[in-house]
């Protein structure tokens, strides 16, 4: 089960930023697969672990990008960087509260959760370096 799918239109021009959001969209994936395989819910808590701490690494990186381009808009997206990675906390929260998981409200939480993102801001952040 594929979450979220690779779109060209996701490539900022930045190789490192690209190079880690195709690895992040991989790594989410690869949680559809485990969850398609009714992989037992620590194994899915233990992944969601592990997007979370790339997820933080990535957005540092953007952030720094951001940050040394003179960004205009360096602080919103920065905001929303912070809502998501606390919204991800809340999403593994709940599974492990729960002691289960609910595949398609998991999935269908994801990738609302990155595809907006990736949407809005990094899709601004895009037509900024490609101006
Ligand atoms: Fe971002």
């Amino acid at each position: 089960m594929s979450l979220i799918e690779w779109k060209d239109e996701f490539k900022l021009g930045v190789p490192s930023v690209d190079h880690e959001h195709q690895e992040l969209i991989e790594l989410i994936n690869s949680l559809g697969e485990l969850m398609a395989a009714k992989g037992s819910y620590q194994v899915v808590v233990e992944s969601l672990g592990e997007i979370y701490a790339q997820i933080s690494g990535h957005f540092a990186l953007e952030e720094k990008v951001m940050r040394d381009s003179h960004y205009p808009l360096y602080e919103d997206h920065k905001a929303d960087h912070e809502i998501l990675l606390d919204e991800l906390l809340d999403i593994m929260d709940n599974v492990e509260d729960d002691g289960s998981y609910d595949a398609g409200a998991l999935a269908t939480g994801l990738d609302r959760w990155f595809s907006e993102h990736f949407g809005t801001h990094d899709a601004k952040l895009h037509h900024h370096y490609h101006r």
